[in-house]
This record gives C-alpha cells, sequence and structure tokens, in this order.
C-alpha cells in the first residue's frame, strides 16, 4: 500500500485542458468561476487570472447548503478582496431562482459591450460562459439559468459536445457547455481535498488513504460532530468498521467498505456542513 494519498496528476491532460478553455474564453466577455464552497481556496485554479487575460469574472460559491452558512460569509470577503472579483453564494441544487448571476454578469460586462458601441458597432448580447473543476456544479447552473434539461447533469470530466450558445435573454447568451478547468498539480494539500469533493478521478487516489485524511482533517476542526455522528471514540477508519461490525469473511474489519461509506457520507453533507480551508488574510 502507498504510504501516503498522493494525488497523481497528468501534464499532458492539463495541457490540453488549458488549451480548450483558452479556445473558449476567447469568444466571451465575462467568465463564471465556480467553486466548491467547501473547499473555496482549494477548488480555484491559481492561474485564473492569467488564462482570463483581464476579463471580468464572477465568483460562485457553489453546494453553500453543503456549509455552514455564518462560517461561509466570512470568506466571502477574503475572496472579494483577493481575487478583485464579485462572489455570490449559490445553492445550484435546490434553489430556483439564479437571477443574481444574470444582473451581476450583465454589470460586469457592460463596459466591454459599451466600448464595442463607441467603435460604431451595434449593441450585441454579452457573452458568458461558466468554469471550474470537476463536479463544482457547473452544469446544475447551466441547467438553472437555461431553465431546460438539455445539459446533461453528471459527475464525469470532459465530455466534449458541439459548442452551443443559448439564449438567456435579449441581453445575454451562454455558452452550453462548461469550460472544465484540469485539477492543480502544483499543491498535493489542496488536491486531496478535490478528492474528498469528487473532483477527481478515482483513479487517481487511494480511497483508503483519502478517507483517513478526511477524517483527520474533519476531526481537527469538528471532532464533537464526527463522533456523535460515527459512534466511536477514536476517528479512524478502523474504529468505524469494528463499531459497525464490518468484518469480512476472513475475519478482518472490511476497512475499504468503510472508507466509501466515509468518503460518501462527507459528499452527501450527512455528518454536517463544513467548510475545509482556512480563510487566508
Ligand atoms: P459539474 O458540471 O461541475 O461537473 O457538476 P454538476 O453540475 O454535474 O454537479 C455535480 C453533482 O453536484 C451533481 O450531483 C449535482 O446534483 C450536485 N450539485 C450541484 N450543485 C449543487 C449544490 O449547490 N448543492 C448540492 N448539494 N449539490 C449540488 P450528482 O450526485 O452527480 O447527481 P444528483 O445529485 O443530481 O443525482
Amino acid at each position: 500500500m502507498k504510504k501516503d494519498s498522493h494525488i497523481h496528476w497528468y501534464p499532458g491532460h492539463i495541457a490540453k485542458a488549458e488549451r480548450q478553455l483558452k479556445e473558449k474564453l476567447n469568444l466571451c466577455d465575462v467568465v463564471i468561476e465556480v467553486l466548491d464552497a467547501r473547499i473555496p481556496y482549494s477548488s480555484m485554479y491559481n492561474n485564473i487570472e492569467t488564462l482570463l487575460g483581464g476579463k471580468p469574472r464572477l465568483i460562485l460559491l457553489n453546494k453553500s447548503d453543503l456549509t455552514d452558512r455564518h462560517e461561509l460569509n466570512l470568506f466571502i470577503d477574503s475572496i472579494k478582496q483577493s481575487s478583485n472579483s464579485p462572489v455570490l453564494v449559490t445553492d445550484a441544487k435546490n434553489s430556483k431562482d439564479l437571477a443574481p448571476i444574470v444582473k451581476k454578469v450583465l454589470e460586469l460586462a457592460e463596459p466591454r459591450i459599451q466600448a464595442q458601441m463607441a467603435k460604431g458597432l451595434l449593441r450585441r448580447p454579452a457573452r458568458v460562459m461558466v468554469v471550474g473543476m470537476p463536479n463544482v456544479g457547473k452544469s446544475s447552473i447551466i441547467n438553472k439559468l437555461t431553465k431546460s434539461s438539455k445539459t446533461k447533469i453528471g459527475a464525469k470530466a470532459g465530455v466534449t459536445r458541439q459548442q452551443q450558445w443559448v439564449r438567456i435573454n435579449k441581453d445575454l447568451d451562454l455558452l452550453d457547455t462548461p469550460g472544465i478547468i484540469p485539477m492543480r498539480q502544483d499543491d498535493q494539500e489542496a488536491a486531496t481535498k478535490l478528492a474528498f469533493v469528487n473532483s477527481v478521478s478515482e483513479n487517481a487516489y487511494d480511497n483508503q488513504l483519502v478517507a483517513q485524511d478526511l477524517l483527520n482533517i474533519l476531526s481537527s476542526k469538528y471532532e464533537p460532530n464526527l463522533k456523535e455522528y460515527y459512534k466511536t471514540e477514536t476517528l479512524d477508519l478502523l474504529s468505524i468498521a469494528n463499531s459497525r461490525n464490518w468484518i469480512k469473511s476472513n475475519a478482518e474489519p472490511d476497512i475499504e467498505r468503510t472508507a466509501s461509506l466515509v468518503l460518501k457520507d462527507f459528499r452527501d453533507g450527512k455528518m454536517g456542513r463544513f467548510i475545509l480551508d482556512e480563510i487566508k488574510n
């Protein structure tokens, strides 16, 4: 077994993903960057500003229903300041009204539209696309914005389809396929957190090591919640397997099944509402 929960990455994939993203970005006035609110910094692409080349971006802290809203509020100002971009909190799974997103995007696009009109061009709808790491909720947001069932919802990254613009209203067109930001490779801590939220292919890591890492990080901040949830005194996979009496036919505790349970419980928000990044000042 591997000694640490190292997340494997593939430089060729990253270069290709960046290239594809750049082609789409060239077509847009504004970009919506979707982050997972449980790991706001770890799900932000460190190269995004270079990639955008000065284009305005709106940041969405999505999956806010899986976080403590009070704790999340503390992140908003810090992210606004460090990114110099507006930030909205969203829950694309349950919310019906994403109108504040449209309003903010139009505000951000207006200077570019005005600049073109000043050159004598006719007014045209602003163009926006949604970008983010896998599984942060990009397709769900596109679906809600387009109010149609055209966009397939799923956790699989990298599904390419023909690009198509969808008219949201007379002033706004949305690219119907999201831009997938490749996993960051330089920061193993961030990569491990991305594995917690199912943003990394399962082939890139060892389930048991990542699940134990999750328990360690959660217990440093939320120990009482976790002990209460798993009804164990020690927060490790072995204790949880034993407390559930999950024993394999060879009489060994079923650690793999327990690891899958812990990751699923966290991803489904069953253990509680958590934020795993620390605020940067
Ligand atoms: P992606 O395009 O960025 O890869 O993400 P996608 O929209 O496919 O969403 C990935 C998963 O996250 C989906 O769950 C989706 O329902 C869920 N999701 C998206 N936004 C939110 C949110 O704000 N809160 C919560 N709790 N979940 C969200 P799934 O398990 O793949 O499908 P299902 O849950 O819809 O059955």
